[in-house]
């Protein structure tokens, strides 16, 4: 609230109290501690002070660049716009920021491709897909969640929190979904960024990689911001594998990225290509729906006890009762510690990654035990599928059930590269000839950190061809 008859002083809006944020103006005197001529801006119970923006002597507005300049008193943090590419994890934290007044000033704006927010967890939907860190670490540290449904959950659940916490968290209005970043360009002389968008269709996803443009309207707003961050991911720009004959496959072929829900796997003939975290859980997944299944492999991959499961009684996974939310609602306290000591427990399998400790000698014995144990009902299997490189080279991949489908009675290993897609299923490398219903293809993303749309730096450098 601003109490414009309480002061000489030309009063302009710092930011419009919206939110979690209010303002109060102080008069000439000092009232409650505060200098005459500084805003009070309360932010979640804490006094923040702010200098006024005031009205220039009259002698700078000869100077334009002067009288601009003198708006700005010392240690007012100037306005900035900011505009944000993409609506997953990283852009909410930031529009929490500035939502609740720890990054002061800031005029937001958040542009996502697809028609919601969310990011990873709106777009993966292949069956399986869950988050393979414990829940209670999976979350925002302002916004924590004591009642998830499990220790390790699954994707939906996970959309379902960003969606609570942006509407929680007064999130929703810095975003504007269907209008995708097509071109990011720094302006030396204005010295601010140009960004270019362009509203889409309101198809659920849109693919965001240079040269593909469906979905996309003609409708192009251009618009000028002092900071651009581009918050687009890594993990959306899906890749298929390269070999001939994709267009020719007569049955569904999907990725795991941009997954088909409507697709009834019961009883089909299904190939899954890929040994990743994505591979891995769908083969799970889908091993039991599945008339048979064949899986694509090319290198081993360790295949994990559950990551942080020390809380987990059976390895597995956990399912929270009720009671035991409400105590975490009742005792927030308690479950600050539960949180903290789950936390506690992944960092400390950080050793593991470092070459020659005992942690990894540890790991990679407990580890080789554990696969042994697993695959024995095809022990053939064992030495194919343990790897000779130290556990950690890989991101380490708990596969829940994936062992355990793969020595299924419907299960088949495929070793090797792929040769083509053909009209009724994949020939492999070798010639051989396989035929299915559905091919689900985990083949991972473009990693290449080439950007998906010209950002056009200093001197009309593009970084797409850096
Ligand atoms: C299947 C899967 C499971 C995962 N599991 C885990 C896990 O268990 N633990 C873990 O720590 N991490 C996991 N990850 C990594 C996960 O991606 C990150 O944890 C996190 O969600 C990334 O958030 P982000 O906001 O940085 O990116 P994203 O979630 O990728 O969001 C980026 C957003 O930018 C949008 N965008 C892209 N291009 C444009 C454009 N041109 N214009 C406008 N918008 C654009 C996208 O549509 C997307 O909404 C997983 C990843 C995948 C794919
Ligand atoms: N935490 C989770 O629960 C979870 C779940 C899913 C994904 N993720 C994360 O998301 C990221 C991507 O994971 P991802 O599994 O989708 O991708 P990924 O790790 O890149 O795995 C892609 C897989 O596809 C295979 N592949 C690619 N092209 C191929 C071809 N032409 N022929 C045969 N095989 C081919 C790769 O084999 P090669 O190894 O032989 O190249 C690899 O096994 C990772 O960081 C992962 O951690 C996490």
């Amino acid at each position: 609230m601003v109490d414009k008859t309480a002061t000489k002083l030309h009063v302009k809006t710092i930011n419009d109290a919206k939110g979690s944020g209010e303002y109060a103006l102080d008069g000439h005197e000092k009232v409650n501690g505060v200098a005459k001529g500084v805003i009070s801006r309360v932010t979640n119970g804490e006094n923040k002070h702010e200098p006024e923006p005031i009205e220039a002597t009259a002698s700078y507005k000869k100077y334009p660049l002067a009288y601009e300049l003198s708006q700005t008193p010392f240690l007012y943090p100037r306005p900035i716009k900011v505009i944000v590419a993409g609506a997953g994890a990283s852009a909410l934290s930031f529009a929490h920021g500035v939502e609740s007044g720890n990054l002061r000033n800031i005029d937001l704006k958040i542009y996502e491709k697809n028609a919601g927010l969310g990011g990873t967890w709106f777009e993966n939907r292949y069956p399986g897909c869950a988050c393979d860190i414990p829940a209670h670490a999976y979350l925002f540290t302002w916004a924590p969640n004591p009642n998830w449904s499990q220790y390790y959950v699954s994707a939906p659940e996970i959309l379902d929190y960003m969606n609570d916490v942006a509407d929680k968290y007064n999130l929703r209005h810095y975003i504007t979904p269907s209008r995708k970043v097509v071109e990011s360009r720094w302006l030396q002389d204005e010295q601010k960024w140009q960004i270019t968008t362009r509203k889409t269709d309101g198809r659920r996803t849109v693919i965001s990689s240079y040269g593909i443009t469906e979905g996309e309207l003609g409708e192009e707003t251009v618009e000028k911001c002092d900071v651009f961050i581009n918050a687009s991911g890594f993990f959306n720009h899906w890749r298929w594998p390269k070999i001939p004959g994709k267009e020719a496959f007569r049955g569904n072929i999907v990725h795991s990225a941009d997954y088909d829900v409507s697709l009834d796997l019961k009883g089909k003939r299904v190939a899954v290509i890929g040994n990743g975290s994505s591979g891995i859980q769908v083969t799970a997944a889908v091993q039991p729906l599945a008339s048979q299944i064949s899986v694509f492999i090319r290198h081993p991959t360790w295949i994990f006890p559950n990551l942080g499961s020390k809380f987990v009684p059976d390895g597995n996974n956990l399912t929270f009762s009720e009671e035991q939310q409400t105590q975490w609602v009742r005792d927030p306290q308690s479950y600050l510690e539960y949180r903290k000591a789950v936390e506690n427990e992944l960092n400390d399998g950080f050793p593991f990654f470092i070459h020659g400790t005992k942690h990894q000698a540890d790991a990679k014995a407990f580890t080789i035990q554990e696969m042994n144990r697993r695959l024995s009902p095809r022990p053939e299997m064992i030495d194919e599928l343990i790897p000779d490189f130290p556990v950690g080279c890989r991101r380490p991949t708990p596969g829940t059930g994936y062992l355990e489908a793969l020595v299924a009675p419907n299960a088949e290993l495929v070793w090797g590269e792929l040769g083509s897609f053909t009209p009724d299923g994949i020939r492999s490398a070798d010639g051989k000839e396989r035929k299915f219903d559905v091919i689900i293809c985990a083949t991972g993303f473009d990693m290449s950190f080439t950007p998906r749309w010209p950002i056009i730096g200093i001197d009309g450098v593009n970084l797409q061809e850096r």
